[in-house]
């Protein structure tokens, strides 16, 4: 799939708003400083304007906020979808009101949106995964929504020790190595696989 074009479409920040428009949805979900907003300028190929606001301090995204991208896919058809950035959960500096209050709109989001196709589930691949990751996975798979797992800042490990760190990420969340990518914002390394992937949630 080739992204043609993307612009900030809005944002929901609380359990009255509504998407933009009608158009498909894939989420993207994840701790807070995991690296989902580098991840979704990187993925649009926004890396030199951003489109996603990319935090010195965690916790930045608080909205529900929405990227309208235009694409052509993979055998040439045109093709309109929404990237949703979900807020960051899990950030222990949030006062625990905001993060309850987070959660409550994560959760209304994916339960109640009919045009989401899919769950992009990040996991810094440097930290075995917290409890709060568990039960996402656990929701998701709860909800039957189609789910990917990317696993974040993979540049940020040695060879040896990246082999080793995705084995028990993966294992210690059950989840199946096929549904899994290894990125990186930093050198673009997983783009394409991802992008392909969104393709197939999208057009099926
Ligand atoms: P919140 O919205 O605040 O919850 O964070 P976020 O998940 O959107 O993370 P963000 O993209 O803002 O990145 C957090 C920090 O990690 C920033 O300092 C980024 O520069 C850094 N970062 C994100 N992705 C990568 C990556 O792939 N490699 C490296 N080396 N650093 C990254
Ligand atoms: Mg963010």
């Amino acid at each position: 799939m080739h992204i043609n074009n993307v612009e900030f479409a809005g944002a929901i920040a609380n359990l009255n708003g509504k998407a933009p428009g009608s158009h498909p949805q894939v989420a993207f979900s994840g701790r807070s400083n995991v690296g989902k907003s580098s991840l979704v300028n990187r993925l649009l190929g926004r890396t030199r304007t951003a489109v996603a606001r990319v935090s010195s301090t965690p916790g930045k995204t608080r909205e529900i906020n929405f990227f309208d991208v235009k694409a052509t896919t993979s055998t040439g058809e045109a093709a309109r979808f929404y990237v949703v950035d979900l807020p960051g959960y899990g950030y222990a500096k949030v006062p625990v009101g905001v993060r309850v209050e987070w959660q409550k709109v994560i959760e209304w989001y994916l339960g109640s949106t009919k045009e989401l196709k899919g769950v992009v589930q990040l996991i810094d691949a440097r930290i075995d995964p917290v409890t709060a990751d568990r039960q996402m996975v656990e929701y998701l798979e709860q909800a039957a929504l189609p789910a990917l797992f990317v696993l974040t800042k993979v540049d940020k490990l040695t060879r040896s020790e990246r082999a080793a760190q995705v084995r028990k990420v993966i294992a210690s969340l059950g989840i199946h190595p096929d549904q899994t990518i290894e990125f990186s914002s930093k050198t673009g390394e997983g783009r394409d696989q991802l992008l392909e992937s969104i393709e197939s949630l999208i057009t099926t």
